[in-house]
């Protein structure tokens, strides 16, 4: 399947994220990673499955790699119908506003009506757990649910 992840990172963790889950998949499917910064909304291929990584940061904020891409997204009227995306956050429970840029984003991406597949995923970072470990499974199982939807059309 063709997938295009895009991430929004700070500091890199969400970058190095999207590069393991290249790395893991790319195998079986055909993965393009971007990061969002590199993305204006409207150059959204809406035929292909879009994973979208992304951190949080200040108050509850998007990361500086997702804000212009949001930015232009909320004044902008685009319509995403047909886009289905899956979402995962990196996050810290640390903050009260945990997982919330990767919630922002999801949201706007909704109301512009892409599709979601599946839930949205939150790395903690105060957590035991490897984000890998957390995003592996996630993303396999999205996958095989928009594999299941095409098959289904
Ligand atoms: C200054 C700062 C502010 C942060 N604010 C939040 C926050 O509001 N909510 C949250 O869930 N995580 C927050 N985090 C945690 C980051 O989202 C987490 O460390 C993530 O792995 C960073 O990914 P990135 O390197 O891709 O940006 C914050 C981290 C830092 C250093």
């Amino acid at each position: 399947m063709k997938i295009t992840i895009l991430y929004g990172t700070e500091t890199g963790n969400t970058e190095m994220l999207s590069e393991d889950l290249e790395s893991e998949f790319g195998s079986d499917h055909e993965i393009e990673v971007k990061n969002l910064s590199d993305v204006a909304p409207e150059d959204l291929d809406l035929t292909v499955f879009h994973v979208f990584l992304c951190s949080s940061y200040g108050d509850g904020e998007l990361p500086a790699s997702a804000k212009p891409f949001a930015e232009a997204l909320g004044a902008s009227d685009t319509d995403l119908s047909g886009l289905r995306f899956a979402i995962f956050g990196l996050g810290d429970s640390d903050y009260e506003t945990f997982g919330h840029g990767s919630e922002q984003l999801a949201d706007m991406l909704v109301k512009h009506k892409a599709e979601q597949v599946g839930p949205r995923l939150i790395h903690d970072a105060q957590g035991g757990d490897l984000a890998e470990d957390l995003a592996f499974p996630w993303f396999e199982e999205r996958v095989a649910e928009v594999e299941a939807l095409s098959d289904a059309a």
